[in-house]
């Protein structure tokens, strides 16, 4: 069964003058997700937003919101997000020494639970722990900053959807970092069913029209 295609804009480059009006758009353009980079300037070397915002964001949209916590203390702040309306919490395996624990704590708070690896970690840190997942977030930058130049990773792709498809879980593969109407296709064709975009949506002033195409390019690898 192939699952389905989802867009998840990164709100970084937002107008954060405006940022409940740039989201509102984005919902109305049709993406199915928020995706909130959450950086605390320790296990990235840059600084974004906390809990209050994603709170004041929840009250006018309706459609999910990810977290994506690139934080060195993931276990604390996954409540954090949880309580003010994320509807999955995306942790990074380099920054949980028990992973484990912390995606079933996620879990345990009645949300999805994602984990994140950068491009340098291996596919076979997600043996132990698919029982626990519902989203596997592969980064093609290293995290911190929106704009930077895509990595293809597609053997990682590849060998992620292999490892989920012959675990038989329900597990969506995401892929987040310089995802334009191009290289989306190839992450497609890999495996990834989630696509983060940041600056290459943001670049459509019709936003509509940015996620029409993005979406119809991944789509187009499909029988
Ligand atoms: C980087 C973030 C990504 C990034 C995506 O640390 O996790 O979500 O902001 O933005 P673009 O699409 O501009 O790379
Ligand atoms: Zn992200």
């Amino acid at each position: 069964m192939q699952r389905l295609i989802e867009i998840a804009p990164s709100i970084l480059p937002a107008d954060f003058t405006r940022l409940g009006e740039e989201c509102l758009a984005l919902e109305a353009a049709g993406v199915d997700r928020i995706h909130l980079d959450v950086m605390d300037g320790v296990f990235v070397p840059n600084l974004t937003f906390g809990p209050d915002i994603v709170r004041s964001l929840r009250k006018h949209l309706s459609i999910p919101f990810e977290a994506h916590l690139m934080v060195t203390q993931a276990d604390e702040f996954a409540a954090r997000f949880v309580e003010v309306g994320c509807s999955t919490v995306l942790v990074h395996a380099e920054a949980c020494v028990h992973l484990h624990r912390s995606l079933s704590n996620i879990r345990s708070l009645g949300v999805r639970a994602g984990v994140v690896l950068n491009p340098h970690t291996p596919v076979n840190t997600l043996v132990h722990v698919l029982a626990q997942t519902d989203q596997i977030l592969l980064m093609t930058v290293n995290p911190g900053f929106g704009g930077q130049a895509y990595i293809p990773l597609l053997d990682k792709i590849a060998e992620t959807k292999a490892l989920v498809d012959a675990s038989g879980f329900d597990i969506d593969i995401e892929v987040d970092g310089g995802i334009n109407a191009t290289n989306i296709a190839e992450c497609a064709a890999a495996g990834a069913n989630v696509f983060v975009s940041g600056s290459a949506l943001f670049k459509y002033a019709d936003r509509a029209a940015g996620v029409a195409d993005l979406r119809a390019s991944a789509q187009s690898t499909r029988k």
